[in-house]
């Protein structure tokens, strides 16, 4: 470095042999650079091949997630890990924000209800991502996410809902207070492993938030259905509370197996609130001299009292008696400075009532690992396999139609014909056509 010094400062006599040392030296540290990346990146593709049987088990905004097997290179152990790629649709864009904030936040936090970041690395150029590379997130592999249970219909009673709640009210107030919000609670994004312990996931959303700053935080966060009224009314400095609404929508959704709020759009979705919750009260509310303008004239004009315990009542539903009904309606305040805290939640009575929460470890859950997206895949096949069987019968009534009324034999023919070509038909289709074809000889 002195070398470079007296280079700078044009100092010295044998500045030539300075110049040519300290060259020498530059060159010896960026092979030396050079020789450190190539390795690192042999490292990383290395681990990338160590994972192997990649399964399609998440496809979301943001990237496809893969469950994999991965062998560990020095023990050769073989464990199960998550494989979240991530769509780098246009390099020029740089490194997708969300997975940026997905990676900060989770390097930061360490928690048993939290889901374990393992690694992340860069995936080399391939023909089949279209030229381009793209990189990994490898995470703890989690059996299940609540969605796709729920989806399953898996029989929950009260104390497994109420330990699953606790896990996830837990492991949201872990977060808060570590000043994040995580902006997209709903079941699919809330895993639980095979011991029944909650793990919270999917952190493209979430970020650290400053409640003593006056703020202002984008409004296009959560998913539609569980997306609280005051982010719906385009007030922007809201806080942790956001989460809490997400998480009441949820539980519901465990009790019920139904979706509380399911509008179609942001206004319908606000106005479906509205009705039942009614309107928000400003003397509660700080927020309300800086929600949509429309609104605020509309509640201040024509207030309107909420009757969301009678709604839930009225559902009729085993679990939801009045001592849940009144817990939930505790979540779903309109307010936010009415809501309960996560933590508030977790601590509430609701759980000291009995019948307590059971340990994780009795929580049933299904031997086969359960996902959102196979489910949903599995739905829309069974949705395809229903088309397809009906399909084939209104076809074959147009055969047998055009045979009755032309009478010629040669459409008899066309019509079996047609019927050999339908391979995979099951035999009760088979013998209603039988039966019509009889029947218009
Ligand atoms: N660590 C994990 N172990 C097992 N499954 C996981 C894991 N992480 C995610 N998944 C599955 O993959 C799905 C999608 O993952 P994630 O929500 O992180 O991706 P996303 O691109 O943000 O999806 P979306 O846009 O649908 O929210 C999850 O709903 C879950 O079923
Ligand atoms: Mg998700």
């Amino acid at each position: 470095m002195d070398a470079i010094a007296k280079l700078v400062s044009g100092e010295g006599s044998n500045e030539i042999s300075s110049f040519q040392k300290c060259k020498h030296l530059l060159s010896q540290k960026a092979r030396f650079r050079v020789r450190e990346k190539t390795r690192a990146e042999k490292i990383k593709a290395t681990r990338l091949s160590q994972c192997y049987n990649k399964e399609l088990i998440g496809q979301g905004t943001f990237g496809q997630v893969y469950k994999a097997d991965c062998k560990d290179p020095e023990t050769g152990d073989v464990r199960k890990v998550a494989l979240k790629k991530l769509k780098m649709e246009n390099p020029d864009y740089g490194f997708p924000v969300t997975a940026l904030r997905e990676i900060t936040l989770l390097k930061k936090l360490r928690d048993i209800n939290i889901v374990i970041l393992e690694d992340v690395y860069p995936s080399r150029e391939s023909v089949k991502n279209g030229g381009k590379g793209s990189f990994y997130l490898q995470f703890e592999y989690v059996k299940h996410d609540l969605q796709g249970l729920l989806e399953k219909n898996v029989k929950f009673t009260l104390p497994h809902i109420k330990s699953i709640m606790k896990g996830v009210l837990k492991g949201v107030s872990y977060l808060h207070n570590s000043k994040v919000i995580h902006r997209d609670i709903k079941g699919a994004n809330i895993l639980i492993n095979e011991h029944g312990i909650i793990k919270i996931a999917d952190f493209g959303l979430a970020r650290v938030i400053f409640p003593e700053n006056e703020l202002n935080y984008t409004t296009k966060v959560v998913t539609l259905w569980y997306r609280a009224p005051e982010i719906l009314l385009g007030y922007s400095n809201y806080d942790y509370k956001v989460d809490v609404w997400s998480i009441g929508c949820f539980f519901y959704e465990l009790f019920t197996g139904d979706v509380l709020f399911k509008g179609s759009n942001d206004q319908d979705q606000l106005e479906r609130i509205l009705e039942i919750c009614g309107t928000p009260d400003p003397k509660i509310f700080k927020g309300f001299s800086k929600i949509n303008e429309h609104y605020q004239k509309k509640f201040l004009e024509n207030p309107k009292k909420g009757r969301l315990r009678e709604h839930l009542v009225s559902k009729n539903c085993e679990f939801l008696d009045l001592d849940c009904i009144e817990f939930l309606c505790k979540l779903l305040t309109l307010e936010p400075e009415k809501r309960l805290s996560a933590y508030g939640a977790y601590d509430d009575d609701y759980f000291r009532h009995p019948p307590r929460a059971c340990p994780p470890g009795e929580i049933p859950l299904l031997d086969k690992d359960t996902h959102e997206y196979e489910t949903k895949q599995e739905k829309k096949k069974l949705i395809r396999e229903k088309e397809r069987l009906e399909k084939p019968i209104d076809k074959i009534s147009d055969a047998t139609n055009r045979y009755a009324t032309q009478g010629k034999r040669n459409n008899r023919d066309s019509f079996n014909h047609y019927q050999k070509r339908r391979d995979n038909r099951d035999s009760e289709t088979y013998q209603m056509r039988h039966k019509r074809a009889k029947h218009t000889e």
